[in-house]
């Protein structure tokens, strides 16, 4: 939204379009915009209603068919705005088809009174549907989001009905939120309000950007003191977006939105209302809204952080940088003084809790994806070093059984995102029951950082690739660093520990190593290419690997693919083995490496075709025919060794997805944030 500055329109297209370029990631079924008409073509008194465009597809789509619209209907381009309010959304559909009429912006009706975009779902739609269409309205899609903006003008309707006088814009989406159940964050725009917006949450994420567009001396103040909330007649433009990915290319003044509040951007400031308890399921009271001051903070990072680079797809640049995340990941965390003494980790956001962990019942990690795989990945170093039991859960499966848990338990939440619906609600789950609730996240300033006692940011940097990477590596080093700070300092686990933090400060190396196999898994792409199905077994600190390996190949090649234990081989698994069926065995140096030779026997015995992922040096000892291709890798310390073995099956999982014609960052049916049940 953009204040006192003229802007074309075709700039305001432009800023649109952009944002959500790089909110694509999380959503790219169908997407829409609306921007403000131009009032010189209208001749009464009121506003024109706004322009709305919506299309199913991704962004480009949209873009294509907005400048083909534009032209047909001769709407100016070159058309300057001193005061504009423009709306944007890209879908993941939740509830009805990707088409344009499910789209957002959702509008009231005929003449886009009110216009509403939404991420989330909200889950008494049908109760609010049912009243509205008692009164009248008629519906257009199948989507929960619909009644939002009909809700708004049955408000608007009534109020003004009532009072004789136009009623304040905030004062409408207030009442619209008493009636809402389920999670969203909303951007709400009005043909009776132009030039102004509001946006509103709870559960999902929202963040405000302040772009000042004239130099300010003493900018520093000027938002510690809060002055930008006031209207001070200074051109700005403002910007709203589920993601600080829209936001830092025009600035790094950021405010993230809590649960229940309401902004409101009018005539160049914000104000900021909220209820007094956060709603939940209360219905508050209008007369119990009151403002509220927020200090901005400053976004930690750069715009080329979420560009690609030299690289075509984000997902190849982000397996390649994996050296440099996960030397961000353990900056300043790992101690290492001088020979006498001892090496050590330290985990700023965990330090006051440790006492408390370390005497838990038990450890429960919960996430969902491969943020659920990494924390499988450091569970047996966790068991090994705190001596504490570790559970795992996947979220949605733990809300289903409403699984025990305890007070005297520590729940451990591990999500890149920081905001997966599913995450989220087991995390106020382990909140309701007592535990000590524990972040472990990508995302400063998310609902699981925010929301959590104590916590540990990986800080790898913006993953855009819907397939998890770098992320993935960069949590299990996290937990690998937590195992080691929840371990202490036992006398008899040092030699274990310094080896395993010398094996982290020389991780990065190894891993730039490991991704020297790059042209050697894109020939075994081209071998895979044609197949239907692929299987991985791992075992110990490698069932992860074949789980993750197997999920990578699923999502972006869209091949079937299934992660297998190798202990469970005999039980099930071996009866698909046969000469055809491509099978990656991760067989590295650690303690079930003899294990792990027996099942490569029985797999060679009966014809299995075997891809066989071994340490350097050990090819010979495992390739007794020709059929058998193998992938030797570095060798780390066992704990670390996922790090390294994922690595492969990313690059693998990557060329067979291009050879096959897939789109790599944005594979069907998926998202990024899973911000919906
Ligand atoms: C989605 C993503 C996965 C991710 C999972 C959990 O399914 O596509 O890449 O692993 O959500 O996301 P989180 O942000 O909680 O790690």
């Amino acid at each position: 939204l953009n204040y006192n500055v003229n802007r074309e329109r075709r700039y305001i297209l432009q800023v649109l379009f952009n944002g959500l370029r790089r909110l694509e990631y999380r959503g790219y079924d169908s997407a829409g915009i609306a921007i403000d008409d131009s009032s010189s073509k209208c001749d009464s008194n009121s506003a024109p209603p706004p322009l709305v465009f919506r299309q199913e597809g991704n962004i480009e789509s949209l873009v294509k068919s907005v400048y083909r619209e534009v032209e047909e209907t001769g709407v100016n381009l070159e058309e300057s705005f001193g005061t504009h309010a423009g709306i944007a959304h890209t879908r993941w559909a939740t509830h009805g088809e990707p088409a344009p009429r499910n789209s957002h912006p959702q509008t009231s009706g005929p003449g886009n009174e009110f216009l509403v975009v939404h991420n989330g779902v909200i889950t008494n739609y049908e109760v609010l549907k049912e009243t509205l269409l008692r009164h009248g309205f008629t519906f257009e899609s199948e989507t929960d989001t619909e009644v939002i903006p009909k809700l708004a003008k049955f408000v608007y309707d009534k109020a003004n009905e009532a009072a004789g006088e136009i009623v304040s814009f905030s004062q409408v989406v207030l009442e619209v939120m008493r009636h809402l159940e389920g999670a969203y964050a909303l951007i709400f725009k009005s043909l009776h309000y132009p030039n102004e917006l509001i946006a509103c949450k709870r559960g999902s994420p929202l963040l405000l950007g302040v772009k000042e567009l004239t130099e300010n001396k003493d900018s520093g103040s000027a938002f510690e003191d809060n002055k930008f909330l006031s209207k001070d007649g200074k051109p700005k433009e403002l910007f709203l977006s589920s993601d600080a990915n829209a936001v830092v290319e025009h600035t790094k003044k950021v405010l993230v939105i809590e649960d229940g509040e309401v902004v409101h951007l009018k005539d160049g400031g914000v104000s900021i209302l909220k209820f007094e308890n956060d709603m939940g399921e209360h219905r508050a009271s209008l007369s119990r809204a009151f403002s509220v001051r927020r200090a901005l903070s400053v976004l930690e990072m750069e715009v080329e952080q979420i560009n690609k680079g030299h690289y075509e797809h984000y997902m190849q640049k982000e397996i390649n940088e994996q050296p440099e995340s996960l030397t961000t990941t353990m900056r300043g965390r790992l101690i290492r003084r001088g020979s006498n003494i001892p090496k050590s980790v330290l985990l700023g956001g965990l330090k006051d809790h440790l006492k408390t962990i370390r005497r838990s019942r038990r450890i429960v990690f919960i996430g969902c994806g491969t943020s659920y795989n990494a924390a499988l990945a450091a569970r047996p170093i966790l068991e090994e070093l705190s001596g504490v039991p570790v559970t795992m859960e996947i979220a949605s499966d733990l809300l289903d059984r409403e699984g025990p848990i305890y007070r005297e338990d520590t729940a451990i939440f591990v999500s890149q995102s920081g905001e997966t619906a599913d995450t989220l609600l087991a995390l106020q789950y382990a909140l309701d029951n007592g535990a000590l609730c524990v972040g472990i996240t990508n995302t400063v300033g998310s609902a699981i950082a925010r929301n959590t006692h104590c916590g540990v940011h990986i800080n790898a940097g913006a993953e855009i690739g819907v397939a998890s990477t770098k992320a993935y590596t960069s949590q299990i080093v996290v937990m690998v660093m937590l195992a080691l700070a929840i371990g202490g300092d036992t006398i008899s686990y040092q030699a274990r520990r310094e080896a395993i933090i010398d094996g982290l400060f020389d991780l990065p190396n190894k891993v730039r190593e490991v991704l020297k196999l790059d042209q050697e898994m894109k020939d075994l792409a081209k071998q895979l290419i044609a197949e239907q199905s692929l299987l991985v077994f791992g075992r110990g600190y490698n069932y992860a690997t074949a789980l993750e390996g197997a999920l990578k190949v699923k999502e972006v090649a869209l091949m079937h693919s299934e992660g297998i234990l190798a202990g469970e081989m005999k039980h099930g698994p071996l009866a698909l083995v046969d000469e055809n069926l491509p099978i990656v065995v991760v067989a590295t140096r650690d303690a079930c490496f003899s294990k792990q030779q027996s099942v490569i026997q029985q797999l060679h015995a009966r014809k299995g075709r075997l891809i066989v992922m071994c340490s350097k040096g050990d090819a010979a000892s495992v390739r007794p025919n020709e059929h058998c291709r193998v992938i030797e890798v570095p060798q780390v310390e066992d704990c670390l060794q996922p790090v390294i073995n994922v690595v492969p099956l990313q690059l693998l999982a990557y060329h067979l997805t291009v050879l096959r014609g897939y789109n790599v960052d944005q594979p069907r049916n998926l998202a990024k944030s899973v911000t919906t049940q």
